[in-house]
């Protein structure tokens, strides 16, 4: 049993195939996926996807390069939240990698108010981070009283870093850049993880591991990062999907 923590079948292009690629997933063991929302519209498209297929579930949020958009408000992420199927709020966070992305300002204005929303519905937060980690970890720490626990989607901060994350309740999933050649950094972070923080993802359609690397990637994909990280923790195949499924399951509290 293998628990995908972080895909996103509900893009325009996956949404067509969702079915074979769910499909995929059953025939490869991956029997929980969890489809999250980087908008309105595609946090419709995860609840929809969620009630039409077993072992799917789904986040709501907005994205901090979606954060600017006219139809990307909370009255719309309040009319989704109730679905029984909704199982976090994200993704949510900073991204400053892009030069035309929101401000800062503006993303982390809307990184709070979803930990607000967050907390009033109870639910764990999915955080996107890119070259933003320190202004995350403010925000979290500033506002730890807003969320119980969370994930750290495609973790790409250091080892130090994760030690203060995992205080406040993270959880770290880790994608397809895992298998990369030179990815050693990232392996030694993945590797100091204690055990029962630890999650696999493949963010699909992006970061896609080898050997598929250079083409779209696939939720089934997630096989891939699971016997890389078993290499990692020196662990088999089948206990790392154990460990990383029963983790999954704590964080979302299924
Ligand atoms: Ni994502």
């Amino acid at each position: 049993m293998i628990f995908n923590v972080h895909t996103h079948i509900n893009d325009d292009q996956e949404i067509l195939e969702a079915k074979e690629l769910i499909q995929e997933c059953y025939d490869n063991n991956v029997n929980k996926l969890v489809v999250i929302g980087y908008d309105i519209k595609s946090s419709k498209r995860a609840i929809e996807l969620a009630n039409n297929y077993e072992g799917v579930y789904a986040t709501i949020g907005i994205h901090p390069s979606e954060v600017n958009k006219e139809e990307n408000t909370i009255e719309e992420l309040e009319k989704l939240v109730k679905n029984k199927k909704v199982i976090a709020i994200g993704e949510i966070g900073l991204d400053y990698h892009w030069d035309n992305n929101p401000s800062k300002e503006e993303q982390q204005e809307w990184f709070i108010k979803q930990l607000i929303f967050a907390n009033k519905y109870k639910l764990p937060i999915i955080i996107h981070s890119r070259d933003a980690m320190g202004d995350t970890v403010e925000i979290l720490t500033k506002y730890k009283n807003m969320y119980q626990k969370g994930i750290m989607h495609c973790y790409a901060g250091s080892i130090e870093t994760s030690k203060e994350l995992a205080k406040l309740g993270f959880y770290f999933s880790f994608a397809g850049p895992l298998t990369y050649k030179n990815a050693n950094q990232l392996r030694s972070v993945a590797a100091s993880i204690p055990l029962d923080r630890l999650l696999i993802e493949t963010d699909d359609p992006y970061l896609t591991p080898s050997p598929y690397r250079g083409k779209r990637n696939h939720p089934s994909y997630v096989i891939y990062v699971a016997k890389e990280m078993a290499n990692l923790k020196n662990m088999t195949y089948e206990k790392l999907c154990e460990t990383t499924y029963n983790n999954a399951l704590k964080v979302f509290d299924l």
